[in-house]
């Protein structure tokens, strides 16, 4: 067995970044169990934390116990087990509502995840405000959740779908921004992390530009809540969504923040249990906020262990998992870029991720050979091919990070690389 805590030691690879508290992510990578786990004879390096991250002991902890000790359902039952599952499920939610600085926790509605979030919005607030000679933008570098959805309704209701486009350094280009944003646009939608080229979008510039013409804004908040400090409030955005499983939580739940005056006027979306106050034969009355959009049984176990990921999260310091994290990713910009004929897509300055091209070796066969390492990347157009086409590329590979990697594992990712290269270019 590879000792996975001496093969990320600092003293292994030499390596000295001053910025990077490597004794510390020691100790955090125990941690989460799946971090010592092999991939065959090699010990995994888990690269793919823009697809989803890997889960520490507490939220483990915490579904386990919620299903060994008090599983029920929630705001049904007057019994003890319904009242603990019913008062963890809450304390999850006001968890969540402090961590994003929501002024509320009425205004957290618990999803299914950023896409779900974002189809709950279009189909609600969508539907009640959008129409002909109405404009909704969204971006060229938009995940696949942020565009169709749109696409759906615009070819339901007749707007208009625009894009923000791309500078050739995979930023947007906000010089025509004057002329994008028009009072004819209702809504602009944007990611605030591109999990392809790792751009950070300047939200409040985008906000102030749209609260000129009276456009609500949603900001896809996937890659960049699990990675930095967000305050939803300070960044007056009127929707934003991410999901648990990219923040240490588990799959299966997301987040809906939204402005208060907006949830209260939003139709509800599914109907069901919960959601409603009366339901009679002629009709029913909604349930208040945040119940309205929550039709059915829960996620329960899923919010409990997302609430255990932000303590952990918070436990550790959103500022230092930023600043680790960039430390890294500078380290793992510089080593790759010094690889022949790697060319990296996306701006210099960028969140914990790299995707890039390698001679003309398909990412798909590049995360082939580095799986044979234990190195998991992911290959391919990332749920996001309009930012692929605008690139000119159809595929590419994508290391991302999270505040347990190591430099000692970019040199492993590195040196897979390099084999790589000598392989096809045979
Ligand atoms: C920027 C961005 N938006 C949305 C999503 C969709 O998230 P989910 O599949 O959890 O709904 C992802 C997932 O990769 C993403 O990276």
């Amino acid at each position: 067995m590879v000792n996975q805590l001496e093969r990320t030691g600092a003293a292994q690879t030499g390596v000295v970044i001053p910025e990077l508290d490597l004794a510390r992510i020691e100790r955090i990578r125990q941690d989460f169990p799946i971090l010592a786990r092999q991939v065959g004879d090699k010990a995994l390096v888990y690269l793919d934390n823009a697809a989803t991250s890997q889960k520490p002991e507490a939220v483990l902890q915490a579904m386990d116990d919620y299903y060994r000790r008090y599983n029920a359902n929630v705001h049904r039952g007057v019994h003890r087990l319904s009242e603990e599952a019913t008062a963890a499920y809450e304390q999850a939610r006001l968890k969540v509502a402090r961590f994003i600085h929501a002024p509320s926790d009425k205004q957290i509605i618990f999803t299914r995840g950023t896409t779900e979030g974002i189809n709950l919005v279009a189909n609600t607030w969508g539907r009640a405000n959008l129409g002909p000679g109405n404009e909704v933008l969204i971006t060229e570098m938009e995940h696949h959740s942020n565009i169709v959805p749109w696409q759906i309704l615009r070819d339901q209701l007749g707007f208009t779908l625009r894009y923000i486009p791309l500078t050739e350094s995979g930023e947007l280009d906000l010089s025509q921004l004057d002329t994008l944003i028009t009072p004819a646009t209702k809504l602009v939608s944007f990611v605030h992390v591109s999990n392809v080229v790792g751009t950070v979008n300047p939200v409040q510039e985008i906000v102030a530009a749209a609260r000129a013409v009276g456009a609500k804004v949603l900001v896809d908040g996937a890659q960049s809540v699990p990675h930095m400090p967000v305050d939803v409030q300070a960044l007056d955005v009127d929707f934003f969504v991410f999901s648990s499983h990219k923040m240490c939580g588990p799959t299966g739940l997301g987040v809906l923040y939204g402005k208060r005056d907006l949830l209260e006027a939003m139709p509800p979306w599914q109907g069901g249990g919960d959601m409603i106050r009366e339901v009679k034969m002629s009709g029913s009355k909604w349930n208040t906020l945040p119940y309205k959009f929550e039709a059915g049984t829960p996620a329960v176990a899923e919010a409990i262990g997302l609430g255990a990921a932000v303590d952990y999260l918070s436990g550790l310091d959103m500022e230092w998992i930023h600043d680790q994290e960039q430390a890294l990713v500078r380290y793992a910009y510089e080593r790759l870029s010094q690889i022949e004929g790697l060319h990296i897509v996306g701006p210099e300055q960028r969140a914990g991720l790299v995707a890039f091209t390698l001679n003309d070796v398909h990412p798909h066969d590049l995360s082939a050979i580095l799986d044979q390492d234990g190195i998991a990347v992911r290959a391919g157009h990332h749920c996001a091919q309009p930012i692929h086409d605008r690139l000119g590329i159809v595929a590419t590979a994508r290391a991302s990070f999270y505040f347990y990697n190591t430099p000692d594992e970019v040199d492993l990712l590195c040196a897979g690389l390099e084999k790589a290269a000598q392989i096809f270019a045979l």
